[in-house]
This record gives structure tokens, C-alpha cells and sequence, in this order.
């Protein structure tokens, strides 16, 4: 496909869109957030809502994203000023390039560490290692700033060499490559943690659903888990969407994306509550969860030190494949809308993201007077992800989905679905979702935060 006869780029194939979508929703979200988050919320009931999430919100949601995005060929604010001249809309755009960057300076802060710790498996500090010393190490790792604030240069700086590269040649070459690698690590590290001694307690939390932890905070943070692991709710997906060529299916390359992205999550999810309850560990341990629970795994396999560096390397790049998507929001924005070219858009928004980045990287407790401060002594990290990565997504969501069913039409989706021929299936189902159930459902979440005064 070429279409670069417009100077935006193009996915290279139907199989490099899917991949690289499925790129940017495969990376941290599945393996750091959905474990700890699943931890906090009681397990396998809250496993179970949030695939209930992923496919009756999650997929029309991002079918709907694709579809402005390729219908559009622009970034989001341009994509909402297209659809709806001289009106509020553009805004929504805008809300999701400043949650883009947003979530890109925590974000990678956190990739910052899993490449930390790769270069830690190298060194061989994971050899002899019991959960309480695996705790101690990983505290000590985060509150060191100096440390926390090289690694997150040095991560924001790659993601910005590739996103300078471009669409095809940049970032669908590397998801490629890397994604069944990945994925291939994780299903070697799930044996072993699966058979371990004192497995079978962590596999009990995690698949049997214990319906008395049902309540509805619970919801709202299987809303936004769904949401952020499939990278909607901000545009990345309109974005992404402007690059396909029109003769591919969307409604099926979305379903390819849910699928690959929730599968890894599961799969996380079998890696780490099995070895977590093994080693007797607290699953509320909160986002220092994957860092703490591996290097045990690791500690108990033969040729744990390559698996531990291998691993935290491919977490690396699965962080990677994602900051990527994040970062090519508000860079097609500045191409786009304010004609920048790509290497100062690159430049200054990975400065940007930078700068807010270092907030969350000294959060963790080590800088003693910044714990004075009011934001930051609740663990800016914590308050940035649930802040942007909980509400501003769901708040996204929500306007996507007015959007669509209310002002740009679902006929207008359905159209843009079936060009060329392609099947739409089950169109009806996906209109009724997106029109009723989806803001229905997101609003009587919001109320119920608001009423209960129950926010993070
Ligand atoms: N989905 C990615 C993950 O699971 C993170 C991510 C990339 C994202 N782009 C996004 C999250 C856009 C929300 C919105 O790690």
C-alpha cells in the first residue's frame, strides 16, 4: 500500500497494522498494570469484568476510533475540526494529545525502571533472591532519583529515535520483530511459575471469581484497565487509524488487536499470581508488583539469569512499541495542524514529556522534602495513572462514543467499515452498543465516583 503520496506515511500491510496496533496496546498495561491492579481489586471477579469491559466497550470503542481515523487521515484534533467544524469537538482532540503526553512521562518512567532492571539481570543481581529481598531491592532500585531520572532519559530518548524514523520504516519494523519473541518468553516464564511449589493458591485467585468483591470502584477500575491496555480513549487509535489503507476490514483487525492485547494479559496474569502466592508474597503490592515477583521466578529456574535479562529486555521493548504510540499523538498534531515538521515535533514533545516526567520519577519516596508537598507525597506516579490513565481515558471514551453515535452518526462508522466490499458482522449489535450501552454504562461509573466522593 502507498500512500505516502500525501507525505503522512502508511502501514506497511494489513499484518504490519495489526502488529503495531497490537504493539501499542501489548506493553506495560498487560504486564505491570493488570497484574497489580488485578491484585488490588480481589482477582479472578475483577479478571472477568474487565473481559466483559474489553469486549462490549473496549472493541466498538476502538472500531469507532479506527473508523474516524481512517475516514479523517488525521490526527485527532484535525479528525474532530473535519468531522465538526465550529464546535466543541476539537477539544476532545485536544484532551487526548495532553493524556498523550501525560501518560507518556509516567509511563516511561516505569519503562525506565524494566530497563533498569535488565541491566541489573546482566550484572547477576537476581541470583539468591527470596520476596522479602526482592522487595527491599526493588525500594531501593526506585528511590535512588539519580537512577530513576538517567533511566528515564535514556528511554525517552530511544522512543523519540523512533518516532523520527517514521510510520513504516520506524515503527512497524521493530513490532514485527519483537512482538512473538515476547510473547514466546512469557509463556516459558508461565511454566515455571505455574509449577511451582505453592502455586496452585495463586492460580485460585486468579481464575476463581469470588463475586463478593464486587462493587462498583471495582468497575471503575476495570473500565480504565480495559481502556488503557488496548490504548484507547485518547486518540491513539484515530491516529493509528489514519494510516490504514481503505481496503482493510477494521472491525476485524479490532478484534485481531483485543485479542492478541487481552490474551497477553491473561498470560501475564498466569506468571505472576502462581509464583506471588508461592513465595508469599501480598498481591496488593501495588505497582512495584512485577518488579518484586520475577526476579524470584527467575531465581528459581535453570539459566534464570538469561530468562531475567531476556525478559526485562522484551518488556523493554513491548514499553517501547507503546511510548511510541503515545508519542506520535501530539507529533501528528504539531505535523499536521501546526505544519511543524517531524523532527521539532519529535524533539520538543519528548522534552515535554520529559519534563513531566520528573515528578513521577522522584515520587517514590527517596527526596525526603519533596515528600512535603502535597501531590507528591501521595506518590505522583500513582495519582499521574489513575488521573490520566483511569479518568481522562474513560472521559475519552465516553465523547468518543457520544461522538459517534450522536453527532457523526453510526451510519457514517458503517459506511467507513465497509468499503471495498468488507463485512461489517454484527453492525447492529455495534450501533446499539455505542449509542446506548457504552455511555450509559461509563456514566453511571462517573456518578457514582462523584457521589461517593470515592476518586482514587
Ligand atoms: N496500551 C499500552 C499498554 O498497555 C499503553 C498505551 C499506549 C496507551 N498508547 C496508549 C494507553 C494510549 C492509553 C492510551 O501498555
Amino acid at each position: 500500500m502507498d500512500l505516502s503520496s500525501n507525505h503522512r506515511g502508511a502501514w506497511g500491510s494489513r499484518i504490519g497494522f495489526i502488529l503495531a496496533a497490537a504493539g501499542s496496546a501489548i506493553g506495560l498495561g498487560n504486564i505491570w498494570r493488570f497484574p497489580y491492579v488485578t491484585g488490588e481489586n480481589g482477582g479472578a471477579a475483577f479478571v472477568l469484568f474487565y473481559f466483559i469491559f474489553v469486549l462490549i466497550i473496549g472493541l466498538p470503542v476502538m472500531i469507532s476510533e479506527l473508523a474516524i481515523g481512517r475516514h479523517t487521515q488525521k490526527n485527532p484534533v484535525g479528525a474532530f475540526s473535519a468531522l465538526a467544524n465550529r464546535s466543541w469537538w476539537p477539544l476532545l482532540g485536544i484532551l487526548g494529545v495532553a493524556t498523550g503526553v501525560g501518560i507518556l512521562s509516567y509511563y516511561s518512567v516505569i519503562a525506565g525502571w524494566t530497563l533498569g532492571y535488565f541491566i541489573k539481570a546482566i550484572g547477576g543481581s537476581f541470583t539468591d533472591m527470596n520476596g522479602e529481598q526482592a522487595m527491599q531491592h526493588f525500594t531501593q532500585f526506585v528511590s535512588d532519583p539519580k537512577t530513576s531520572l538517567i533511566y528515564l532519559v535514556v528511554f525517552l530518548g530511544i522512543t523519540g529515535m523512533v518516532v523520527m524514523g517514521g510510520v513504516s520504516s520506524g515503527i512497524e519494523r521493530w513490532a514485527k520483530i519483537l512482538m512473538p519473541v515476547l510473547l514466546f518468553l512469557l509463556i516459558v516464564l508461565t511454566l515455571r511459575s505455574v509449577t511451582l511449589q505453592g502455586a496452585k493458591e495463586g492460580l485460585a485467585f486468579y481464575l476463581k471469581p469470588d463475586f463478593s468483591k464486587i462493587s462498583l470502584s471495582m468497575l471503575a477500575n476495570a473500565l480504565g484497565q480495559a481502556l488503557f491496555s488496548l490504548s484507547l480513549g485518547m486518540g491513539t487509535m484515530i491516529t493509528y487509524g489514519s494510516y490504514i489503507a481503505k481496503r482493510e476490514n477494521l472491525a476485524i483487525s479490532a478484534g485481531y488487536v483485543c485479542l492478541f492485547d487481552t490474551l497477553i494479559a491473561i498470560i501475564s496474569g498466569l506468571m505472576i499470581f502462581p509464583a506471588l502466592f508461592a513465595m508469599g508474597l501480598d498481591p496488593e503490592g501495588g505497582p512495584g508488583l512485577v518488579f518484586v515477583v520475577l526476579p524470584t521466578i527467575f531465581e528459581q529456574m535453570p539459566g534464570g539469569f538469561i530468562f531475567g535479562a531476556g525478559f526485562f529486555l522484551l518488556l523493554t521493548v513491548a514499553a517501547l512499541t507503546s511510548t511510541i504510540s503515545l508519542l506520535e499523538v501530539p507529533v501528528a498534531y504539531m505535523v499536521d495542524e501546526k505544519k511543524w515538521r517531524r523532527p521539532k515535533a519529535v524533539l520538543l514533545m519528548t522534552l515535554l514529556a520529559l519534563i513531566l516526567g520528573v515528578p513521577s520519577a522522584l515520587s517514590q519516596g527517596a527526596v525526603s522534602w519533596l515528600s512535603n508537598i502535597p501531590l507528591i507525597g501521595l506518590g505522583f506516579l500513582d495519582f499521574a495513572n489513575i488521573l490520566l490513565g483511569n479518568y481522562s481515558l474513560t472521559t475519552g471514551a465516553l465523547f468518543i462514543a457520544i461522538f459517534v453515535g450522536y453527532k457523526w452518526g453510526v451510519k457514517n462508522v458503517i459506511k467507513e467499515v465497509t468499503l471495498e466490499n468488507n463485512q461489517f458482522y454484527f453492525a447492529n449489535l455495534w450501533s446499539f452498543l455505542i449509542r446506548f450501552f457504552c455511555p450509559i454504562a461509563i456514566l453511571a461509573i462517573f456518578m457514582y465516583i462523584l457521589i461517593t466522593r470515592n476518586y482514587f
